[in-house]
């Protein structure tokens, strides 16, 4: 039985005042989550005082990102390591925005990701296809590809460690947001995919969450669909009642 996973990813917004404020109306807006996981993602120079605010609270700490180096000559990096200590249980890796904006390629998401496991983070790795690629019937090529290449060499452990978003790249930010059936028709290719790759038992338990414009307004249709398994959420996971909104959505919550 896969537990539904909310994950907020602030990217570079607010400052530490407000960054203080949000993660502790969070813990006080939000009742009992014992059936499901949440992980809040802050700018990494607010991670230390968004930690303190959720120490007493099940809601976990992630990285927005993290270099496949332990340490060393890598100028405004971060390394898995530091980032557990200033308790991070989860990282995003492989965002679209990464992927598009830096260049960020598969073969740098995949080190990460065994960087991230080695040192015990739970990693979530974005896959997505742009518009063009949807409008060229390109979709699922996109997303095996990423997976083939993002994802290589993880063992059925780490596979289940480990969490995919699936964010359509037209769907981020710009308020268009897949259906629940175009999102659906991905999740359940997608789990095909790995179940072909590793094994029934694996795929059937990875969780995949949908990212891309997801607000409370359409969080309960997305969330309802079989294979969608939580959401990877962004400008609504800049405020308190969206964000919140967002998780009373969540089935059993
Ligand atoms: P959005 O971003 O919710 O603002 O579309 C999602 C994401 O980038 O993870």
């Amino acid at each position: 039985m896969r537990r539904f996973f909310i994950a907020g990813n602030w990217k570079m917004n607010l400052d530490r005042a407000a960054s203080v404020e949000l993660a502790a109306g969070i813990v006080s807006a939000l009742g009992d989550i014992s059936q499901l996981d949440v992980a809040i993602c802050p700018p990494a120079v607010y991670l230390e005082a968004v930690a303190s605010e959720l120490s007493a609270s099940p809601i976990a700490l992630g990285s927005q990102d993290m270099h496949d180096q332990s340490c060393g000559a890598f100028t405004g990096e971060l390394s898995g390591p530091m980032l557990t200590d200033v308790g991070c249980q989860y990282v995003i890796l492989g965002h679209s925005e990464r992927r598009h904006l830096m260049g960020e390629e598969d073969t740098q998401v995949n080190k990460k990701l065994h960087a991230a496991l080695l040192h015990g983070l739970s990693p979530i790795v974005c896959v997505g296809e742009t518009l063009s690629d949807r409008q060229a019937g390109r979709t699922m090529d996109v997303i095996r590809d990423q997976f083939e290449g993002s994802l290589a060499g993880l063992t059925d452990v780490q596979m289940g460690i480990t969490t995919i978003a699936y964010e359509p790249v037209w769907a981020i930010g710009t308020g268009e947001v897949a259906t629940p059936d175009q999102a659906q028709q991905v999740h359940a290719d997608l789990r095909s995919l790995i179940e072909n790759s590793y094994n029934l038992a694996v795929g059937s338990g990875v969780r995949i969450q949908y990212g891309g414009s997801v607000k409370p307004s359409n969080a309960a249709d997305l969330l309802a669909q079989p294979d969608i398994d939580g959401a990877l959420v962004g400008g609504a996971a800049l405020d308190v009642e969206s964000f919140t909104g967002i998780i009373q959505q969540v089935p059993g919550y």
